[in-house]
């Protein structure tokens, strides 16, 4: 079997972390017996600095062929930050009608939360966030620019198609894990988009009588990601909503360093992708101590999805083996004082 993947490492930290677990997925595919191609695209702020495009016209034609997308970050100190996520990583999510965005929230053995009272295994839930529109629609404009009486308008589009998806994405997870669905919204202020989104919660709900539905208002639904955040299983937010969720459920369980992601197309028309939930950490480019783990997590995710359980499992596992021992080297967002390099050799030892 061969697999063709894109690589896009884009920028900041992305092309250290791609670079550095390259290996690794030499390694798995030689374990497990299949063939892994890698296409590298060195798409990102600096092609945009010099060509100023962040990707070739037909970039998405060039990528609909792969089986599937790793992405590293995309996010440049030099480029505003609307050009470069616009005119990449959004349109590949859109474009490719990737509408379910999962992102698992766990807190591993040996990994310190930074709410105190928690270990290993106590919090587990998983974000499914709505990935296509929501709050980022291309919806708007600005009007009489320069003026006093300027404008911008921003308009959020929920449609019973994706919002439906992604609902039913979150029960049908429910089912294969406690059960449970948490519904996040705004509905006591945003009486339009949220109420219809209350809605679709209530009639897909019907077609999982096994499945408990908890509703949450976002503002209360961020304190309890810290206040009880062992009480979630399954989440499920519109875009934004879930964009800022899956922050405080990354530094609940660790680290942004740990958090996977990935972007699912559901028929299968086009490719999935997968990537980290982080960014391109300016803070720390150049440094060699980006955490890989978040990459390789989502590399994990990317093989369950390519139909590789075995190997997604291997990597799942060759991580959470390595987090639990206290010996094992870690990334100073862990405490730790090791390089990317040297996580990355230590993991491929466990695999
Ligand atoms: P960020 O996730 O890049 O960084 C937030 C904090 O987490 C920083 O302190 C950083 O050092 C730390 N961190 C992130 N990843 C880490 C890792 N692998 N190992 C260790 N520490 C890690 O968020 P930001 O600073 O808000 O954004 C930086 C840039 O990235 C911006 O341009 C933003 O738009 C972009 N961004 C891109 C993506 C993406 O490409 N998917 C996601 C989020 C942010
Ligand atoms: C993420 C990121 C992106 C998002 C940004 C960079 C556009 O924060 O993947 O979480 O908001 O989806
Ligand atoms: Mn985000």
């Amino acid at each position: 079997m061969v697999h063709e993947v894109a690589t896009i490492p884009g920028d900041g930290i992305g092309p250290e972390v791609i670079d550095a677990v390259q290996p690794v997925f030499d390694d798995v595919s030689e374990r497990f017996e299949f063939d892994l191609e890698l296409v590298r695209y060195d798409w990102g702020s600096e092609r945009y600095l010099e060509s100023g495009s962040m990707m070739p016209d037909d970039g998405l034609d060039e990528l609909a062929g792969y089986d599937a997308i790793v992405l590293g970050a995309i996010g440049h100190p030099d480029v505003p930050d609307h050009v470069t996520l616009n005119n990449l990583l959004l349109p590949i999510r859109k474009g490719f009608d990737q509408a379910i965005c999962k992102r698992p929230a766990i807190l591993f053995d040996g990994v310190e939360s930074p709410l105190e009272g928690y270990d290993g295994g106590d919090i587990d839930f998983v974000v499914y966030r709505e990935n296509t529109e929501g709050e980022y629609a291309d919806m708007g404009g600005q009007e009489h620019p320069g003026h006093g009486h300027e404008v911008a308008i921003q308009s959020a589009v929920f449609t019973r198609t994706g919002t439906e998806r992604i609902v039913r994405a979150a029960f049908e997870a429910a089912t294969e894990r406690e059960g449970r669905v948490t519904s996040i919204t705004k509905s006591n202020a945003q009486a339009h988009s949220m109420v219809f989104w209350d809605q679709i919660v209530e009639d897909v709900s019907a077609e999982y009588p096994d499945v408990t539905v908890e509703r949450l208002l976002v503002d209360a639904a961020s304190m309890d990601f810290i206040r009880r955040p062992e009480a979630f299983d399954v989440v499920v937010a519109s875009n934004l909503f879930g964009d800022i969720l899956t922050d405080i459920g990354a530094i609940i369980t660790g680290s942004m360093g740990l958090a996977p992601s990935a972007n699912i197309n559901v028929s299968g028309e086009y490719p999935s992708m997968f990537e980290p939930v982080h960014g391109s950490a300016p803070d720390i480019v150049g440094d060699g101590v980006a955490n890989p783990l978040a990459t390789i997590l989502s590399a994990a995710m990317l093989f369950d999805h390519l139909d590789e359980t075995e190997a997604g499992d291997a990597v799942w596992s060759a991580v959470t083996d390595q987090l639990a021992d206290s010996d094992a080297p870690r990334t100073p967002d862990l405490g730790g004082s090791a390089t990317t390099a040297q996580v990355v050799a230590d993991l491929r030892t466990r695999l």
